[in-house]
């Protein structure tokens, strides 16, 4: 059984996470989505709410599934026993930001991360400005999942109330 993590922050999921998700689960065995809760950034989700979304997202790939994560990713990592974290790279932005953890990670313990390449009609696409063209009033149709637009759409309301 060849495990592999797919660890983010996922402040919503996009369909951009999504792509790397499959991607991921047709080269591994199995595919464990970790939403790291204790990550110190502000978050318009609960951890909760994040993994509710990420389990209604991926229902229909049978050999993925979602969990939260505290701590050091490689220690989860272990506890599951998997081989490798996925990561999506847009560009060079995100190239240099993956780099250096992608490096601790393996300097930390054996477990091997494997980038694959952002589809090119997701390039623009993250929740940071996902949440951004939301909460200015801009359609994100199409590059969520239309639940997760849906529930972005009232938390940004209930914000504003
Ligand atoms: O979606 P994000 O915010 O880019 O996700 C970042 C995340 C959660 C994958 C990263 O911050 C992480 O792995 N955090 C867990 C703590 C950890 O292991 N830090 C050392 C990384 S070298």
């Amino acid at each position: 059984m060849r495990r592999a993590v797919c660890p983010g922050s996922f402040d919503p999921v996009t369909n951009g996470h999504l792509d790397i998700v499959a991607r991921a689960a047709s080269l591994f065995d199995e595919v464990v989505v970790a939403v790291g809760v204790n990550v110190s950034k502000n978050r318009l989700f609960t951890p909760d709410e994040r993994i509710a979304m990420l389990r209604e997202a991926t229902a229909g790939i049978a050999n993925v599934r979602v969990s939260g994560f505290e701590g050091l990713i490689v220690d989860f990592c272990r506890d599951i026993e998997a081989v490798a974290i996925v990561k999506g790279l847009r560009g060079a932005g995100d190239y240099e930001y993956e780099l250096p953890m992608a490096q601790m990670n393996s300097h930390l313990t054996a477990v091997e991360t494997v980038f694959l390449p952002g589809a090119v009609g997701n390039a623009f696409v993250s929740s940071s400005l996902i949440k951004e063209v939301a909460a200015l009033g801009g359609d994100v149709r199409g590059l969520v999942p239309e639940p997760v637009r849906e529930q972005l759409v009232s938390r940004l309301a209930e914000r504003r109330a």
